[in-house]
């Protein structure tokens, strides 16, 4: 889960890579490098930990003259985050520079081939296997883009890469199998990269490459050929969101200002989607109302944040169509064998559109010839590329590690699919459809009065900071939920936290009860509002600290619980659109209490391209 950028115009090239890196770090940030074409030389310089790292390193921006080069931000997969293994990588005369995503599966039987042809490797991953084939290549006499053509069909797993060659200045060369890499078409340069992001300032325009597809990039032009170097058409695209959507504005955190653009992001989900009589409209599925009507069964498949998305719309799903739902984290899904078949639906629900388990879930599906639609909040990315449906949410891009405005969304679109595929197979009349849309319209509007609440959730964050083991309890819906909050205060705070089935609880976890743990319970009213009352009193009868996330007007909850965050009163399938704002928010501030440094996480990457 690296980030690559490459560049080939007439500008300086090492500030256009640093600010690339910059806008991908979110990729990975173990370590970071450049290589640029600099008098005639190959120059590169590279070091273990974040960008500051490397800026300090070159000092300068003129560190490095040249007006093609390319740069990396990794996430270590194969070798420790040192100085030695960053990228880029050389061959062994130095003239051949490498950088890449992904992992080289047969990287070892590659060295040692290498190593026997006399190459000498200088570090242990395996991106350097691709610069000394490339080395190979030259050397019998093939030119630089047809070289690495060469090399890439040697190399079994996924790739993203970019190489750089002394002998042809100005050129960077692209390719990729299964990890995503784009190009960008300026005015006299060109780019290459892990996603548009990074050259958002000079260009919105280029094309998304497809696997096994190699882009030679000048500052003229932008060349994509497959394998065999013949001349393929490429995916075009033209990205329309702006780069200011992805800087802080104002904001001390890239969590905080993307947890404030919930409510808009919510309403931008829903705008469209139905008629003023509520009814839905979502031809833009690409899914006929017959092929839904056929359905018989729903799997659910996801990772990380998007997984507890997956598991609200479970309960939505099969209380609106009586469908039933089967959901499962996307790398079990499909080395488990499931049952699927054309009349099962998977839905696949992905932020990044990239994540390699969900992807790999995806293309198993469709093997055993099921439908696939995907729920994604990135235009054009590989998930919803390979599925047969697509939902898109529409939060914008998201930089902070830990989802928010994205997982908001999710739900939001979650929640639309079932619907319609209530409305379609006919399991809930028009008004009953009508009257939920309502109630999700009402959404934002109670977002934004969560976030207005952050000072009394930042004083009971502040009050149990230094706890380290939490628990987080819910039933029905407030059990994902649960879960997502525990899993928030994890990534960025760093405390033990788990997430529970309330009434589950006692089969364990009871245990680890001392006076003081604070436990979370999520507990807007619902059918089982007085049975989580009873697990709270369990709880609290052992010392806990309870607190409770309850709706206004509750007043039973306030003899329970010893601090109360207040939400909205709002439909108990919909409650987890609200009750995230205070989950989110507790464990926002504190990380912020601990000193964390919440928007990039220790270990965490925001796109997991590897299984
Ligand atoms: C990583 C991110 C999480 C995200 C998960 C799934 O672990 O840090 O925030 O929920 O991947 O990502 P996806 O892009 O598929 O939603």
């Amino acid at each position: 889960m690296c980030g690559i950028v490459g560049y080939a115009g007439n500008q300086q090239a090492l500030p256009i890579l640093l600010e690339g890196l910059r806008r991908l770090e979110y990729r990975g940030y173990d370590s970071a490098g450049v290589a640029v074409l600099d008098g005639g030389e190959v120059q590169v310089v590279r070091r273990a930990g974040k960008l500051e790292a490397l800026e300090q390193a070159l000092g300068s921006d003129t560190a490095l003259n040249g007006v093609s080069g390319i740069g990396h931000t990794r996430w270590a997969t194969h070798g420790q985050p040192t100085d030695r293994n960053a990228h880029p990588h050389l061959d062994c005369s130095g003239r051949v520079a490498v950088i890449h995503n992904g992992i080289i599966e047969n990287f070892y039987t590659l060295r040692q081939q290498l190593e026997a042809d006399g190459h000498r490797f200088a570090s242990q991953t395996d991106t350097e296997c691709v610069a000394h084939l490339v080395e190979g290549a030259l050397a019998e006499g093939l030119g630089f883009a047809d070289a690495v053509r060469k090399a890439l069909k040697r190399l079994e797993g996924s790739f993203a890469l970019a190489v750089l060659h002394q002998g042809d200045p100005g050129v960077v060369v692209g390719a990729k199998r299964d990890l995503p890499l784009v190009a960008g078409r300026g005015e006299g340069e060109n780019f290459v990269a892990s996603d548009f992001a990074a050259f958002l300032d000079h260009t919105k325009d280029g094309v998304i490459l497809e696997d096994d597809q190699v882009v030679v990039a000048t500052p003229e032009r932008l060349d994509v050929t497959d394998l065999d170097g013949d001349p393929v058409e490429a995916y075009e695209h033209h990205v329309d969101w702006d780069l200011s959507a992805a800087e802080k504005g104002g904001y001390e955190h890239f969590m905080l200002k993307e947890m404030h653009e919930q409510p808009l992001a919510i309403k931008q989900t829903l705008e469209g989607r139905t008629d003023p009589q509520g009814r839905l409209l979502l031809d833009e599925l690409r899914m006929s109302e017959d092929e839904l009507r056929e359905v018989d069964k729903v799997f659910v498949v996801a990772c990380g944040t998007a997984y507890h998305s997956g598991l609200v719309a479970k309960y939505a799903i099969e209380h609106w169509t009586r469908l039933p739902v089967e959901i499962e984290i996307a790398s079990e899904f499909r080395y488990r064998d499931p049952v699927l078949d054309r009349n099962t639906l998977v839905i696949a629900i992905s932020q990044s559109g990239e994540t390699a388990d969900t992807l790999g879930a995806v293309r198993y599906a469709r093997r055993q010839r099921a439908r696939v639609l995907t729920v994604c909040n990135t235009v054009g990315a590989s998930i919803p590329r390979e599925s047969d449906a697509v939902l898109y949410t529409r939060a914008g891009p998201e930089v902070c590690v830990a989802a928010t405005k994205t997982f908001a969304t999710q739900l939001a679109a979650m929640y639309l699919v079932a619907l319609y595929l209530a409305q379609v197979r006919g399991t809930m009349f028009t008004d009953e459809v009508a009257s939920v849309v309502r109630e999700l319209e009402q959404v934002p509007g109670k977002v934004e009065l969560c976030l207005e609440r952050s000072d009394q959730v930042r004083k009971v964050a502040e009050q149990y900071k230094d706890a380290h083991d939490w628990l987080f309890l819910g039933r029905h819906v407030g059990y994902p939920m649960a879960l997502e909050g525990a899993l928030k205060l994890k990534e960025i705070s760093y405390l033990h936290a788990e997430g529970y089935p309330a009434a589950e609880l006692k089969h364990g976890p009871i245990a680890l009860i001392e006076d003081g743990t604070p436990v979370v319970v999520v507990h807007p009213s619902s059918h089982v509002y007085a049975k989580m009352l009873t697990n709270i009193q369990e709880v609290a009868a052992r010392g806990a600290a309870i607190i409770a996330i309850a709706e206004d007007g509750d007043r039973e909850v306030a003899a329970h619980a010893t601090h109360v965050l207040r939400v909205p009163p709002t439909a108990q399938l919909l409650a987890p659109l609200v009750c995230l704002i205070p989950l989110q928010l507790l464990s926002y501030h504190v990380a912020v209490a601990r000193g964390c440094p919440i928007d990039k996480p220790r270990n965490l990457a925001k796109s997991v391209t590897v299984e």
